[in-house]
């Protein structure tokens, strides 16, 4: 199909409930860091699709391992008739991940039907009705997962009201307005919440995104989990963390919270797990993922397909020593960014671990106010430029820059110095801002 035919039936055929787009891109192959769109046109891509191909595009051995699994097993119902490729999987997720005590592993398709699992779960395992999670917040769309977010894009919905939300600790845009001890702060007004309309003996769990992604890729101040750890053992609260986006090395570990001294009691990963098959876990203490027998079932989760493609993508995270490059390329573009702060005053921060990189747009540095239409139009015209980016955050004033971990630093230098073109021209006025507005992205 021609790009244009493939439009206009996406227009015709696809719901608008399926759609976020940042440009009029129709992909038609990809390999390594490269997307190739139906004219042939080439792109350089650092979204990983919304981080899910951290290891690159179309890798040969997994598609090799795809092909032998279905030959020798094509599908059993993991519910009803296990077989070896999930039991290796979760031996693996069990050893990958910290945390001293008795592990379980329950899978599922997706990072919403993941932490769908930790809604319906967390108050049953405890005794205790009510559960926290953070304003800007983004564990997905099914209706527990929903209600646990605290994300603009999801403000329409009514949720569970068993969710209290409070602050994410934002140095950069502080609830108080204060930066100062952001982290203390924050601490200090969960406490008030306990004092009143969550008390602490009602509280089942408190869940967190280590770094909060699709909320504006924002980093809490060092020390933060700890102290959020700290009163979840004093009051007997659960803590999950979710890192189905910044999970799977992303920010040059395992998972982002590894970067903290904590251990939670339950992790949540999807995206990346399945290298583009879809598949999501959580991980966590027995007596939670066993407190309902038969309670979370998907009939096809945990398939011999999708737990191979795991499978093989954490041996290739493994064996190419991705943390180490996600490490190495997060500093080189971090640098990088900061000389395009230097000489772009609409660049508000930049920020970021490994590579889960944020860069806030904003129309001055004094007011910060969040600039989304010139954060879209940047997305738009890196896009005509060659080069794939979108934006997050509850303003849509973030630029996400979320590669695949193969990314290398050639790469890296040809992503600047056409993001360095795509802040030139979107600050000379040389972009048509009528195909713009119909990709803002987030809304
Ligand atoms: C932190 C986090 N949790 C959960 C989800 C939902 O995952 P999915 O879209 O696979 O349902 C996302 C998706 O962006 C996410 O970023």
């Amino acid at each position: 199909m021609k790009e244009k035919e493939l439009l206009q039936k996406d227009h015709r055929y696809i719901s608008d409930a399926l759609k976020l787009r940042f440009n009029p891109i129709t992909v038609r192959e990809a390999k390594g860091c490269e997307i190739i769109d139906t004219n042939g046109k080439k792109y350089l891509d650092l979204t990983a699709g919304w981080a899910v191909a951290n290891v690159g595009y179309g890798r040969e051995s997994i598609a090799e391992k795809i092909h032998e699994q279905y030959l020798k097993l094509s599908f059993t119902t993991q519910l009803s008739a296990p077989s070896e490729t999930m039991i290796q999987l979760a031996e693996k997720l069990i050893e990958i991940t910290p945390g001293d005590f008795k592990k379980k592993v329950w899978f599922g398709h997706s990072g919403s039907d993941a932490n769908d699992l930790i809604s319906k779960f967390l108050p049953v395992a405890s005794g205790r009705s009510k559960m926290i999670s953070f304003m800007g917040s983004y564990h997905g769309q099914t209706m527990g997962a929903s209600s646990l977010s605290g994300h603009s894009a999801q403000s329409k919905f009514e949720g569970r009201g068993n969710v209290v939300k409070i602050p994410y600790p934002n140095f950069y845009r502080p609830f108080s307005g204060i930066q100062e001890n952001i982290g203390e702060q924050t601490i200090h007004f969960l406490k008030e919440v306990f004092q009143t309309i969550c008390p602490a003996e009602d509280t089942a769990g408190i869940i967190i995104e280590p770094i909060q992604s699709d909320g504006g890729m924002i980093l809490p101040p060092p020390g933060f989990l700890k102290s959020l750890r700290k009163i979840c053992d004093e009051n007997g609260i659960y803590l999950i963390v979710d890192e189905v986006k910044v999970g799977m090395g992303r920010t040059g570990k395992w998972f982002s919270f590894e970067h903290t001294e904590i251990i939670p009691d339950v992790i949540v990963l999807g995206k990346a797990l399945g290298a583009g098959l879809p598949i999501s876990a959580v991980i966590g203490r027995k007596e939670i993922l066993d407190s309902v027998a038969a309670g979370h079932l998907l009939t096809t989760s945990g398939n011999p397909i999708s737990t191979v493609a795991a499978l093989e993508s954490i041996r290739i995270i493994e064996d190419e020593m991705l943390l180490e490059n996600a490490c190495i390329q997060g500093e080189l573009f971090k640098k990088g960014l900061t000389k395009l702060k230097d000489k772009y005053s609409c660049i508000g921060d930049v920020r970021g671990e490994g590579l889960a990189i944020g860069v806030e747009i904003v129309t001055d540095r004094m007011s910060k106010t969040p600039d989304s239409l010139k954060t879209s139009t940047l997305c738009y015209h890196a896009y005509e430029l060659g080069l794939l980016i979108y934006n997050v955050g509850i303003y849509g004033n973030v630029l996400e820059i979320t590669p695949p971990l193969t990314i290398s630093s050639v790469e890296v230098e040809d992503a600047l110095l056409i993001l360095d073109q795509a802040f030139n021209n979107v600050e000379l006025g040389n972009v048509d801002l009528e195909k713009v507005k119909k990709y803002s992205g987030w809304g």
